[in-house]
């Protein structure tokens, strides 16, 4: 299956696309996650990148499309695209790319929170330092040390309240079109997004 998840940031877009991963079997590909990754290496990309996403926009098409493409060509059985496309032109590009191999999105999952959920959540996520699994102030585990990998909990340099309320006006310019561009394909689907993750994750697994 090829599924992308849409959504303003702290909407539980990497939260649900880790659950429906394990449910469906399928990978789940992170936007951030692989950026962030290439900014810990300090690869010549990664120093690019940095700029951009310490102050909540966009890194250039150029650098996002290079990950994505060499990720993707490893995955034979389908993904999750958590944080890609995200905006017009990465929507045409992974439309293009998948029309080349004779393949197609199956579905595209909009999430939707107001804007007091999103501060909320993105002020207090906590991120493992090691292997980038998320956890929230409200339910941390004992001595902020993760439950899975045993490293510890830090706060993501971009979760400051000032960068969260850029990085929701980058939201509304440049991804929210892209629900009306998958909606006129057909393949659009909107849930809420507010309650428990059990509860969003619910209300996905009864629209697929
Ligand atoms: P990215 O890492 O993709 O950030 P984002 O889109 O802003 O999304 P978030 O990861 O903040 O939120 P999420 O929706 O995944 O929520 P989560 O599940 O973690 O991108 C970061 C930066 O990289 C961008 O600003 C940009 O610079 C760059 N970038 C990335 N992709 C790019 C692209 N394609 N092109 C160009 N640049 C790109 O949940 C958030 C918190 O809420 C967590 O603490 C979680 O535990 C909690 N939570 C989740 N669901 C619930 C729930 N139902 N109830 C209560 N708490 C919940």
């Amino acid at each position: 299956m090829k599924i992308v998840m849409l959504g303003p940031p702290g909407a539980g877009k990497g939260t649900q696309a880790e659950k429906l991963s394990r449910k469906l079997n399928v990978p789940h590909l992170s936007a951030g996650d692989l950026l962030r990754e290439v900014v810990v290496k300090e690869t010549s990309l990664g120093k690019e990148a940095r700029s951009y996403m310490e102050k909540g926009e966009l890194v250039p098409d150029s650098i996002i499309m290079q990950i994505i493409e060499e990720k993707i060509e490893s995955l034979k059985d389908g993904f999750i695209l958590d944080g890609f496309p995200r905006n017009i032109n990465q929507a045409k590009a992974l439309d293009r790319y998948l029309e080349d191999r004779g393949e197609k999105l199956d579905l595209v999952i909009n999430l939707e929170v107001d804007k007091d959920t999103v501060i909320k959540r993105l002020t207090g996520r906590l991120v493992c330092q090691e292997c980038g699994k998320v956890y929230h102030v409200e339910n941390i585990p004992p001595r902020m040390i993760c439950q899975d990998c045993g490293n510890r909990l830090v706060q993501r340099a971009d979760d400051n309240e000032e960068t969260i309320n850029n990085r929701l006006k980058v939201y509304f310019k440049h991804t929210h079109p892209l629900i009306e561009y998958y909606q006129k394909k057909g393949l659009l689907r909107s849930i809420s997004g507010e309650g428990t993750p059990q509860e969003v994750f619910e209300r996905i697994i009864n629209l697929i």
